[in-house]
């Protein structure tokens, strides 16, 4: 069974280690570096102020083994949330992690009177936006950050009932 972990600035290791072990395996799919995080950048004070910006930051645990995270912000303004940092690891795959961790945000965002949820997908991530679509996300099309190549994220957006 896979059951969902909220983290504080206090589980920051556990957050690190997830977060690196995403940024290696899966360096398409996200705009971090795993460079940026390491060496100098690989700091106590870091995580913990990473894991300080408001918002929620799970880990799905599966197996008592961690083996996913994603994050979810508050944007700028308040009226809607950010879902970010959504990794599974390889032999988790297929197994409804991702989905648990999606409904986590969700809640979460719910919780926090958010109007909508978003997100940003690399273009081509064609297993991140099928899991998007099947909870009702809706590609509003590439008009995120601009990526090295010329081309733009796309933003994938959720309205949530208030109430
Ligand atoms: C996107 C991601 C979180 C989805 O993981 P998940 O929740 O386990 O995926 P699903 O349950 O929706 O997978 C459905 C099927 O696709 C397969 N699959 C999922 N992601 C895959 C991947 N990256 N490569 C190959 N196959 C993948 C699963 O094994 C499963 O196959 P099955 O039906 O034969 O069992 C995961 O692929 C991942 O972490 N990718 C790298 C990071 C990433 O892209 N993050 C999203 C940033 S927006």
């Amino acid at each position: 069974m896979v059951e969902v972990r909220e983290l504080t600035a206090e589980d920051w290791s556990d957050w690190r280690e997830l977060r690196l072990a995403a940024l290696a395996e899966a360096p398409h799919a996200f705009s971090s570096r795993l460079a940026d995080w390491q060496g100098d950048g690989d700091r106590e004070e870091r995580w913990r102020a990473r894991l300080s910006v408001p918002g929620a930051y799970f880990a799905a645990v599966l197996e008592g083994r961690p083996v996913g995270q994603v994050s979810g912000v508050v944007e700028p303004g308040g009226s809607a949330a950010e879902l970010i940092s959504m990794w599974v690891g390889p032999g988790a795959r297929g197994r409804g992690v991702g989905d648990v961790l999606v409904r986590a945000v969700e809640e979460w965002a719910r919780k926090a009177g958010a109007g909508e949820l978003r997100l940003s997908v690399m273009p081509g991530n064609t297993h991140a936006e099928a899991l998007y679509r099947r909870h009702g996300f809706e590609d509003v099309g590439p008009v995120g950050d601009e990526l090295p190549d010329g081309g733009r994220e796309h933003v994938m957006v959720k309205p949530l009932a208030r109430g």
